[in-house]
């Protein structure tokens, strides 16, 4: 068998010369696979899954994933002239939804507090400086407006839920409640509220989303974000929990998983250098993107079932940009929204260069999403900084704004390993296809991530449970000497089409 070279990073040190050079298992009898668990992808998924198996006793796992080092999406960058140096978040940024009182707080918040990982209150709806192509004016009265309406757009879906109506689009929804914006400040407000989840979100889906994340009464943690500031990154909670129980030989880095071959007796993963891995289960994490890709492939192909599940899930983007000047010349609260002509054009602006975050940094952010993410990843960088420019000379028409000394963005939908950010549910998509997308194939081959969680997709916290249940499904099934797996249906049923228009030539 060929060679698997290990490189761990716990915690905050790579020891990698420290580490066998070689996968070393030997092939006896007794275990004549690699491991019997292959986790595929160490973001928050796997390795929460890892820490699962690993509290039921099974510690005859391995982690295989393509990068240097272990968290996923969870990535930095530095960003800043010498000197001035700053860690950002390229991927996530909040913990969303924290924790009320004594009640029960979102994991990612737990692990923040355990790793000591800084994060502070992000006063999203509260401080806020609107502006338009013209510069400043004062819409924060609609953005309120838009607030009440994105409530009334959930407690809606609650109405439908209970009389058993389908599911619409959110955009949609907002005709039915009289909200469809008119203007490009009612348009700017509404996106603020709706397009970070970018387009084709499903009415009822996305009012749960947000409820069971936000809403204390629906089990949410509290509506309250806090932002990351740690300068270790973000990712710090999730290599620092790994670093706990993980050895250097359950993890392979720098791995690229090209096929899975599965069956009734087990799986045979190959990476893009020939290395060849066996194991009694694979745990596939890789994200929804990835499979909608095709960019590994699965032999036997996957069931219908399963291709229906994967495809009719959306993956969307969300890109941030980040900007650092020789000093701040902007609004002194925490977020602005600028409403262009064009819907979407560079809207939503973070001030990191807030008293409570990276004060005196120079730094500031603004995100785009869906298409206009996927068309400024096909520009140069130079030419969406230019635009950007144009945006940010707009809002401040009188100030002479000097080019920027520092100026990133990551191309999510380009990147072969994630291809997107994070998954969305259009209206089209059943829970039928959620119990599909994560249920068990031939028994071997299992799947999660944050795409499979019903209520919390898209989030961190999703991916945590998804971690969790998967290695609790996994261990019982061990345990147990073998299992159907999570079960799927063959077909997703809802209406039919078209059942009483009898169609004559
Ligand atoms: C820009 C952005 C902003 C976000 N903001 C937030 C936020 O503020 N709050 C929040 O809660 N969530 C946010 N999210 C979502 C959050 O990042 C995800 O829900 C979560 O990180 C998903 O974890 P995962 O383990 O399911 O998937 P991943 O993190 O994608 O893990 C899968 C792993 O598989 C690996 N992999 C892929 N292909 C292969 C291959 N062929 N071979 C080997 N390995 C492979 C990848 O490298 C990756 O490490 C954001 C995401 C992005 C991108
Ligand atoms: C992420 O942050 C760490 C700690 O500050 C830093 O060492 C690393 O270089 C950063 N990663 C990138 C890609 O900039
Ligand atoms: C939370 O629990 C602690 C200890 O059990 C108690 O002292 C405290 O008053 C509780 N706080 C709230 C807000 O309920
Ligand atoms: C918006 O709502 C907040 C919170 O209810 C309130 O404090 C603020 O005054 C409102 N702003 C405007 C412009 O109506
Ligand atoms: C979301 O929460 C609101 C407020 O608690 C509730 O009225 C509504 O029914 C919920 N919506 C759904 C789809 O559960």
């Amino acid at each position: 068998m060929r060679h698997v070279h290990f490189a761990v990073l716990l915690g905050f040190a790579v020891f990698t010369s420290a580490l066998p050079s070689r996968f070393t298992r030997q092939n006896d009898d007794s275990s004549p696979k690699n491991a019997k668990v292959l986790i595929l992808g160490g973001g928050v998924t796997g390795v929460i899954a890892a820490r699962t198996l690993h509290e039921k006793g099974i510690d005859d796992f391995l982690i295989v994933e393509a990068r240097d080092q272990l968290g996923g999406r969870m990535q930095n960058y530095t960003i800043g002239v010498p000197g001035k140096q700053y860690t950002v978040e390229v991927g996530p940024n909040w913990i969303q939804g924290t924790q009320t009182g004594n009640g029960t707080a979102n994991p990612i918040l737990t692990l923040a507090r355990k790793h000591d990982v800084k994060n502070q209150y992000n006063d999203l709806d509260g401080s806020i400086t609107t502006y338009d192509y013209n510069g400043f004016n004062d819409y924060r009265d609609l953005l309120n407006t838009s607030i009440d309406q994105f409530t009334q757009t959930g407690v809606v879906a609650g109405e439908r839920v209970k009389t058993q109506q389908v599911d619409l689009s959110l955009q949609s929804a907002y005709g039915i409640i009289g909200a469809t914006p008119k203007n490009l400040y009612e348009s700017a407000c509404q996106y603020y509220e709706v397009d970070w989840s970018p387009d084709q979100t499903s009415w009822i889906a996305s009012a749960w989303n947000t409820n069971f994340t936000f809403d204390t009464d629906m089990g949410g943690f509290s509506d309250e974000n806090n932002l990351c500031i740690d300068q270790r990154g973000f990712k710090t909670i999730i290599q620092a929990e790994a670093a706990e129980f993980i050895q250097p030989q359950q993890v392979s880095l720098n791995s690229v998983v090209a096929s899975i071959e599965y069956s009734e007796d087990g799986a045979t993963v190959t990476l893009t250098d020939g290395t060849t891995l066996t194991s009694d289960y694979v745990l596939c994490t890789f994200s929804l993107g990835v499979l909608q890709y095709g960019d590994v492939a699965f032999k036997p192909a996957l069931p219908s079932w399963k291709m229906e599940a994967i495809q009719s899930m959306v993956m969307g983007t969300y890109t941030k940009i980040f900007l650092q000047f020789e000093e701040k010349f902007w609004f002194d609260t925490e977020m602005a929204v600028y409403a262009d002509k064009e819907r979407g054009r560079y809207p939503i602006w973070q001030n990191l260069d807030h008293v409570n975050f990276f004060p005196g940094s120079g730094l500031v952010f603004v995100t785009v999403t869906g298409d206009f993410s996927l068309r400024i990843e096909a520009m140069e960088d130079s030419d969406v900084q230019a635009e950007v420019m144009e945006v940010l000379r707009a809002m401040y028409p009188t100030t002479t704004v000097p080019d920027p000394v520092a100026f990133h963005f990551k191309r999510w939908h380009a990147d072969p390993l994630f291809r997107g950010s994070y998954s969305n549910w259009p209206p089209s998509f059943l829970p039928g296809h959620s119990e599909n997308l994560k249920a068990t194939v031939d028994q071997r081959l299992w799947f999660a991530g944050e795409a499979t969680s019903l209520k919390y997709f898209g989030f961190l916290h999703g991916a945590y449970y998804e971690g969790l249940h998967a290695g609790e499904e996994i261990a019982k099934c061990i345990a147990g000497g073998g299992c159907a797996g999570m079960q799927h249906e063959d077909y997703v049923v809802d209406a039919e089409p078209y059942p009483f228009v009898s169609i004559t030539p």
